[in-house]
């Protein structure tokens, strides 16, 4: 028997309705409860779980909880002498539930550590735990560059002894090569001559923009330094993604609404030396003028959007302004 059913209903976890509770957890929860209850005699009981259990996903509270009962229903058949294997898959490549993922999505979830399995890789993998009689795997490719998201601290940092593992991976864009200043990148920017840090803040915000947009960060000397982000292609998601790149590799909290704020990639740049240096007085254009645009769906209310937390900016991506 493989109980192979779901169902997907994003949104962050303080605006989850329990429309969407019910929607996401009645066909793992229920289905598989009643399957569990209703069978007898099995020679094999499979629950397709999914690694947003065991590693979460933002916007996907529901789910992951739903999978993770199905993982916990394993053990606890395998506790009563049941047969039972939860298999939390990772991300399949083709269709099924992510087949509205376009190229983009793709990317951002390569990037977050997640790499689409081929279906017949997937079912070696499933082979190998039935022949493994597993009562829990996760079979999953996972990117083994260190810090990215998904994996967070789990791997350990080969270059570094330091815990938890920078957020910036090994050859991320702009990352110092060598030396202590790698591990400091604000004090190496703002001991930067002005005209060097302004090249560099520039280059930095150029190169990661290019990488959230699925392309290599070599890629950045082709993103327009004064062409809006949202014309290049960026969106509300892709954004925060963006902000939060950009605060691992200049060491300073990037605010949330930055990318809104300032609008293309000069304005950030520009924004960011401001952070960087305060003491500084601001460059001509640093402050007002960049903010010509704000996330789709706000219209216009900048202030509302100043104070929004990741979580409200990610609902806006997902569902619009419904908060
Ligand atoms: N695709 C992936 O990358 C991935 C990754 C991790 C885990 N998984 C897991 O693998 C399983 C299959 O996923 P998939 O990608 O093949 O998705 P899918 O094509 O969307 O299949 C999901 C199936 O669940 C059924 N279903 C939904 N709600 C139901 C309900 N309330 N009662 C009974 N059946 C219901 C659907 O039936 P209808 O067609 O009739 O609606 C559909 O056949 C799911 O459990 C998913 O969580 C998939």
């Amino acid at each position: 028997m493989v109980h192979a059913a779901g169902a997907l209903d994003d949104a962050t976890v303080t605006a989850l309705t329990s429309e969407q509770l019910r929607a996401v957890l009645r066909p793992k929860v229920d289905a598989a409860w009643n399957l569990h209850e209703l069978t007898e005699d099995l020679s094999s009981f499979v629950l397709f779980s999914s690694a947003v259990g065991v590693l979460g996903n933002p916007g996907q509270a529901n789910y992951a909880a739903a999978n993770v009962f199905c993982d916990a229903l394993a053990h606890v058949r395998r506790d009563a002498g049941l047969p039972a294997t939860s298999l939390s898959w990772g991300l399949w490549e083709g269709g099924g539930m992510t087949g509205h993922l376009d190229e983009n999505d793709l990317a951002t979830l390569s990037r977050s550590g997640l790499l689409p399995m081929r279906p017949e890789a997937a079912l070696d993998l499933f082979d190998t735990a039935m022949a493994r009689d597993l009562v829990h795997a996760v079979p999953a490719w996972l990117s083994p560059v260190p810090g990215l998201s998904v994996l967070r601290d789990l791997l350990p940092d080969p270059d570094s002894e330091r815990s938890p593992i920078p957020v910036t991976g090994k050859g991320a864009p702009g990352e110092a090569g060598s030396g202590g200043e790698e591990h400091d990148p604000a004090a190496r920017f703002a001991a930067m001559d002005p005209e060097e840090r302004s090249r560099s803040l520039l280059r930095e915000v150029r190169e990661h923009t290019a990488v959230v947009l699925g392309h290599r960060a070599e890629a950045g000397s082709e993103v327009d330094p004064d062409r809006p982000f949202t014309e290049q292609g960026t969106d509300s998601l892709t954004s925060v993604e963006l902000r939060n790149r950009l605060s691992a590799a200049v060491g300073v909290r990037v605010p949330a609404t930055a990318v809104f704020d300032h609008p293309n990639p000069r304005a950030l740049a520009r924004f960011l030396t401001g952070l960087l240096t305060p003491e500084l007085p601001a460059p001509e254009g640093r402050t007002g003028q960049d903010r010509t645009t704000t996330p789709p769906g706000t219209d216009g209310d900048g202030d509302a959007i100043d104070s929004m937390g990741v979580d409200e900016l990610v609902n806006l991506a997902l569902r619009g302004p419904s908060v």
